[in-house]
C-alpha cells in the first residue's frame, strides 16, 4: 500500500515554531519517525510539504491513480480551505486528518475544519505521536476496504 504525507503550511518551521504547543521536533525527525512506523506495518511512503495551497491540491489530484491513502496535517488551511476539502472530495482517495495539538482545545476559529467531513477520521492532540496514529489509522482502513 502506498501512503501520501501531507505537511501543510508552516510545517516546515517546527523545532522553531511555537514549542510551547508543537514541541522541539523538526519536521525531518517526524518523517523519520513515520518512516519507522510505515516499515513495521509494510507501507510504502511519500512526503509532501507546501506552504503553498494551490500546490496541496495539484497533489491531492495527482495521486489519483498511484496512491492508496493520505494522511494529511492542512495546518492552517485546516480552517480556510474549500479548496483541499474539494480536492479530497474530487479524486475520492480515503484521508486520514491528523493535527499535532488538540485543535478543540484551541481558539475557536481553530475549532472548525473544512476537512473532517471529507476525511475517514481525524487525530487531534497527540503531539508528533498523531502522525503514528493517522497511518496505522489509513492503513486499517485501506486493508478493512479490501
Ligand atoms: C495544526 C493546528 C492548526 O490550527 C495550525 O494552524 C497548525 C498546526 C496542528 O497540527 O496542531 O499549523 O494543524
Amino acid at each position: 500500500m502506498k501512503i501520501l504525507i501531507i505537511h501543510g503550511p508552516n510545517l516546515n518551521m517546527l523545532g522553531k515554531r511555537e514549542p510551547d504547543i508543537y514541541g522541539s521536533t523538526t519536521l525531518d525527525d517526524i518523517n523519520k519517525q513515520i518512516e519507522k512506523e510505515a516499515k513495521s506495518l509494510k507501507l510504502k511512503v511519500q512526503y509532501f510539504q507546501s506552504n503553498s495551497e494551490g500546490e496541496i491540491v495539484t497533489k491531492i489530484q495527482n495521486s489519483l491513480g498511484s496512491i492508496d491513502g493520505i494522511v494529511i496535517n492542512p495546518a492552517a488551511y485546516t480552517h480556510t480551505s474549500v479548496a483541499i476539502r474539494d480536492a479530497i472530495l474530487s479524486t475520492n482517495v480515503p484521508t486520514v486528518e491528523v493535527h499535532i495539538s488538540n485543535i478543540y482545545k484551541r481558539e475557536k476559529f481553530r475549532q472548525h475544519s473544512y476537512i473532517s467531513a471529507v476525511a475517514v477520521g481525524v487525530i487531534s492532540g497527540f503531539g508528533t505521536y498523531s502522525y503514528n496514529l493517522g497511518l496505522r489509522a489509513i492503513e486499517s482502513h485501506l486493508k478493512s476496504k479490501k
